[in-house]
């Protein structure tokens, strides 16, 4: 056991005492007996009752570690598996991959989300299969510089293809330790995060990097989850502090909320038969790179009750047969975007008009060619485009 740092105690049984327990930050001491048997178990139970089956469990092939990882950033492992799928057939090799088009990538990365992702993704195979020859880096410090690549990334492919001992360290991790460990600390202030890494990279079996960090990251997801958590199943369960002290669904604890930003967008669908407009989102924006429907966006919801002004004033469009779409929503990490669009059926070829040079002219059979946001494919899929 420990001393707490208010146990009053003669000091050689204090040194004593402190063998056994570690002292990070200004966490409560940390008992290492509770620690190896964390350690233990978790190792225990990612071998003998870890049921997750994935397609890059026991590779080692590096391109394809660092694949699976870009693509589970931000994102569940039941809605990454199909992507990672399609890419690892699409492209097999990073050469594949970097000899690709940037449509071809942000194609296939539609619906993901956090497209920047996808264009790290394909300039980064670019730069290993050009610059490096293809050889992937075998160093944590090299693996890290990459571009696309953070410190659990970079712990993941360290860890995974080269069992280097790198301690992966996330949301799940934090509330594993957090409860496990009842550390009271906000996980959201930087100096409580450095204490946390401190503490998982001295759990990590220095042997074992690879089966540790897939055991707790496993581990997190389906055993010691946010709401409902399996505490009854748990293999760390008599060990578990906050589980002793049912403080389970009090940790971990998070200082701020997040503030979320609202933003209004009008698309406009100007079509005939045949074809519409689109254009690119090249800004340093969220959809950096995909495709949308020409945008005017606004400061508030009412301006979307007045939408032919601003069609008249931004590009010269003047209809009186415009339908006005309902609001649709779409809740980013920091962004709710609220959009509607307004539909203009034009009776002419639409190469007449004059337009901005930013605009492209594309087949409405072909618009599956072109990666959009999921807010506009849920708008073009409604009007079912694929018809003429
Ligand atoms: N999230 C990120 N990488 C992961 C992995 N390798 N296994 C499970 N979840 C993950
Ligand atoms: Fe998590 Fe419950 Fe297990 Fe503690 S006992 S580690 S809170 S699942």
């Amino acid at each position: 056991m420990c001393f707490l740092p208010t146990a009053k105690t003669i000091l050689k049984e204090q040194a004593v005492a402190d063998k056994q327990c570690w002292h990070i930050g200004n966490f409560a001491p940390i008992s290492v007996e509770q620690a190896n048997f964390f350690t233990e178990k978790l190792l225990y139970w990612n071998e003998h009752q870890n049921k997750r089956e994935m397609p890059w469990k026991g590779i080692s092939d590096p391109y394809k570690i660092w694949l699976s990882e870009i693509i589970l950033q931000q994102t569940r492992v039941a809605q990454g598996l199909p992507y990672y799928q399609k890419f690892a057939t699409a492209f097999p090799d990073i050469h594949a991959l970097a000899n690709a088009s940037q449509d071809e990538v942000m194609t296939l990365w539609q619906g993901l989300g956090y497209y920047s992702r996808a264009r790290n993704l394909h300039a980064t195979a670019q730069y290993i299969s050009r610059e490096l020859g293809g050889v992937f880096p075998n160093t944590y410090v090299q693996i890290r510089q990459l571009t696309g690549v953070g410190d659990y990334t970079a712990a993941a492919i360290a860890s995974f293809a080269y069992n280097l001992p790198h301690a992966v360290l996330d949301g799940n991790v934090f509330r594993v330790l957090a409860r496990y460990f009842g550390i009271e600390q906000a996980t959201d202030e930087t100096a409580t995060r450095k204490h946390f890494a401190t503490l998982a990279q001295q759990l990590l079996p220095p042997t074992k990097a690879g089966k540790y960090n897939q055991a707790i990251m496993d581990f997190g997801a389906e055993v010691c989850t946010p709401a409902l958590p399996d505490c009854a199943n748990c293999v760390l369960q008599t060990q578990c502090t906050a589980f002793a002290a049912q403080k389970v669904n009090e940790l971990p604890i998070k200082s701020k909320k997040i503030k979320i930003k609202h933003r209004y967008f009008v698309f406009l669908y100007l079509h005939n038969e045949a074809q519409f407009f689109i254009e690119k989102r090249t800004e340093a924006d969220i959809w950096q790179n995909l495709y949308q429907l020409p945008l005017i966006e606004v400061k508030n919801a009412k301006m979307f009750e007045n939408i032919n002004p601003l069609l008249q004033q931004n590009w010269g469009v003047e209809t009186t047969n415009l339908q006005l779409s309902k609001v649709f929503v779409q809740q980013l990490t920091h962004q709710k975007i609220h959009a509607v669009f307004a539909e203009a059926f034009m009776k002419k070829e639409l190469n007449t008009l004059t337009i901005p040079a930013t605009w492209l002219l594309i087949f409405k059979k072909n618009y599956i060619n072109f990666a959009f946001p999921k807010l506009i494919n849920l708008f073009l899929s409604n009007i079912a485009l694929t018809s003429t």
